[in-house]
C-alpha cells in the first residue's frame, strides 16, 4: 500500500525544505520506492533534491497545455492523437515520459496549475494518472505551493498524512489552522493532519504554546533554526547533502519515525 504524505503550509516557512529532508529519511531508512511530486509552480524541489541540474524539467501543466493547443488546432480531444493513441493513452505516456527517474527518488513536477479556462476533462485525466502513478511507489511525498487552493484542486486523491508546516509565528501558526479546518471540506481524504514548528529557537515560545493548544492542533514535532543551511543556499548545493547529525535532519528524522510508525 501507498503512504502519501504532502506538506502544506504558509509560503517560506519550509515546506520545501522538510520535505526533501523528509524523502531523504526514506531513502537511508526505508525500503520501498519512492516518488517526489513537485506541486509548486514555482518548482524547486529538485534543486534541494540534487536531480536533474540545470535542466528544465517536462511538467504536467506544460502537458496540459500542449494537449489543449492540440485540441484548439484540430480538435483532437474527440478524436485520436499523434500515433494513433487514445488521449487516454497518450497523456499517460507523457506524463510517464515525464518521471525524472533518480538512483532512488523519482520526480514528477505539476508545473503550472489549472489556469481560467482549463479543459476539466484533460484536468480529470491528469489527475487519474497522477494518482495511478503515485500507487506504483511505496511513498509518495507531495511539496505544495503556499496556500490552500492547491489542496482544492486535488493534486492527488487521498493524502495519508497532511503536515502543516509553520514558522514560529502567529500568522504561521494561523494559516495552518485554516488549513487544518478546511481539508476536511475538500474532496480528498486526509487520514491525519499534523502541525510542525519550524526555525525554532531554543525552545517554542510559551504564547505559540498556548495557541497551538487553542487551535487542537497535533503538534509533532519542532525543527530548530539551522545555520549550515544558509550556506547550503548561498553555494546552491543540495540540502540533502546536509551532514546527517545537523540537528534540523535529525529533528525531521524524528517526525518521520512517527509518521512512518
Ligand atoms: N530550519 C531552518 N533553518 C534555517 N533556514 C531554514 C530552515 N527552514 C527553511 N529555511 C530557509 O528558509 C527559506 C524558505 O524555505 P523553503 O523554501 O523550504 O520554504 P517553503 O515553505 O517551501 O517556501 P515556498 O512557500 O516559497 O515554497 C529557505 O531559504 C530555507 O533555506
Ligand atoms: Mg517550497
Amino acid at each position: 500500500m501507498t503512504k502519501t504524505i504532502a506538506f502544506a503550509g504558509k509560503g517560506g516557512t519550509g515546506k520545501t525544505t522538510i520535505s526533501a529532508l523528509f524523502i531523504r529519511y526514506l531513502v537511508e531508512e526505508c525500503e520501498g520506492s519512492i516518488l517526489a511530486i513537485d506541486a509548486d509552480p514555482a518548482t524547486n524541489l529538485h534543486m534541494v533534491l540534487g536531480m536533474a541540474g540545470d535542466r528544465d524539467l517536462e511538467t504536467v501543466g506544460a502537458i496540459r497545455e500542449e494537449m489543449l493547443g492540440m485540441v484548439k488546432t484540430s480538435g483532437a480531444l474527440a478524436g485520436s492523437m499523434p500515433g494513433g493513441m487514445s488521449k487516454q493513452e497518450y497523456l499517460d505516456y507523457q506524463v510517464q515520459m515525464a518521471i525524472e527517474e533518480g538512483e532512488r527518488v523519482d520526480l514528477l513536477v505539476m508545473g503550472r496549475p489549472e489556469g481560467q479556462g482549463c479543459y476539466c476533462a484533460a484536468n480529470q485525466m491528469l489527475r487519474v494518472i497522477v494518482d495511478r502513478i503515485g500507487k506504483q511507489y511505496d511513498y509518495v511525498v507531495i511539496d505544495n505551493e503556499a496556500g490552500m487552493e492547491h489542496l482544492s484542486r486535488r493534486t492527488t486523491r487521498d493524502v495519508d498524512v497532511l503536515l502543516l508546516v509553520t514558522d514560529p509565528t502567529q500568522r504561521g501558526l494561523i494559516t495552518a489552522r485554516r488549513m487544518a479546518e478546511m481539508a476536511p471540506t475538500l474532496e480528498i481524504g486526509v487520514g491525519h493532519t499534523y502541525l510542525i514548528v519550524n526555525r525554532v529557537r531554543g525552545g517554542l515560545p510559551p504564547q505559540l504554546e498556548e495557541v497551538i493548544e487553542e487551535s487542537g492542533l497535533d503538534l509533532i514535532g519542532v525543527t530548530p533554526e539551522d545555520p549550515a543551511m544558509a550556506e547550503y543556499e548561498f553555494s546552491g548545493r543540495p540540502l540533502i547533502e546536509l551532514p546527517a547529525d545537523t540537528p534540523v535532519y535529525r529533528s525531521v528524522a524524528e517526525i518521520a519515525r512517527k509518521v512512518l510508525s
